[in-house]
């Protein structure tokens, strides 16, 4: 997977632009907050977005779809059990810290197993909710941006509203480690790590194997 990780906000949630190489074709993934600097990314990789997506409805993953929206006129993907949180009112307080805003609503709702092609990136939509009721997880080939779902040993909280720890179980334990082990995860925050090594060493969802 081609991509660049643009670092907003003060959450430090993790931006992707997958890319294609040859088209430059890419999507933005997660545009949490600092438009001015996901635009500066783009443009400095000469990059042509085509759609913005959303792991999930979280305010420090859709306070800067507005902008992005704004600047490059393209659709918005997100699953529906997430669209009703793109209003950041609700979190008011996290929302000006985070200048984030309301986001347009979305263009197209997303479905597991759905895939989704920018130029010759196909990313293939796998539902995960646990986190939120509508969090997602793209595979690309071997790479899976995991949003809030799986983190490098740890997990998503599942104590804000719409979340469940059993739902998010469920999704670790049964989607994502049933992919290959050396798949890399590329979470919403913080660093990679693959399937593999947290089904050994992941302390809130280990594989059975290793329990
Ligand atoms: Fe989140």
């Amino acid at each position: 997977m081609r991509y660049e990780i643009v670092v907003v906000g003060p959450l430090e949630t993790n931006c992707y632009l997958v890319y294609c190489e040859e088209s430059r074709a890419c999507a933005i993934v997660d545009p949490g907050a600092e438009p001015g600097k996901i635009i500066a990314a783009v443009a400095g990789l000469e990059l042509k977005p085509a759609l913005i997506l959303n792991t999930h409805g979280h305010v420090d993953h859709i306070g800067a779809n507005r902008d992005m929206k704004d600047k490059y006129s393209v659709p918005l993907y997100l699953h529906a059990a997430d669209a009703a949180m793109l209003e950041v009112g609700e979190h008011i307080e996290l929302s000006l810290l985070l200048g984030a805003k309301d986001s347009p609503p979305p263009d197209r709702l997303l479905v597991d197993g759905d895939t989704i092609q920018v130029g010759r990136v196909s990313l293939k939509v796998i539902h995960t909710p646990g986190h939120t009721p509508g969090s997602v997880c793209f595979l690309v080939g071997p790479d899976l941006l995991a949003g809030d779902t799986l983190f490098r040993r740890s997990v998503g909280r599942t104590d804000l509203p719409g979340g469940s720890w059993e739902t998010l179980l469920f999704s670790i334990q049964d989607r994502l480690y049933a992919l290959p082990a050396d798949s890399v995860v590329h979470p919403g925050h913080g660093p990679s790590t693959t399937i593999g090594e947290e089904m050994r060493a992941n302390p809130f969802v280990l594989h059975p194997t290793f329990r």
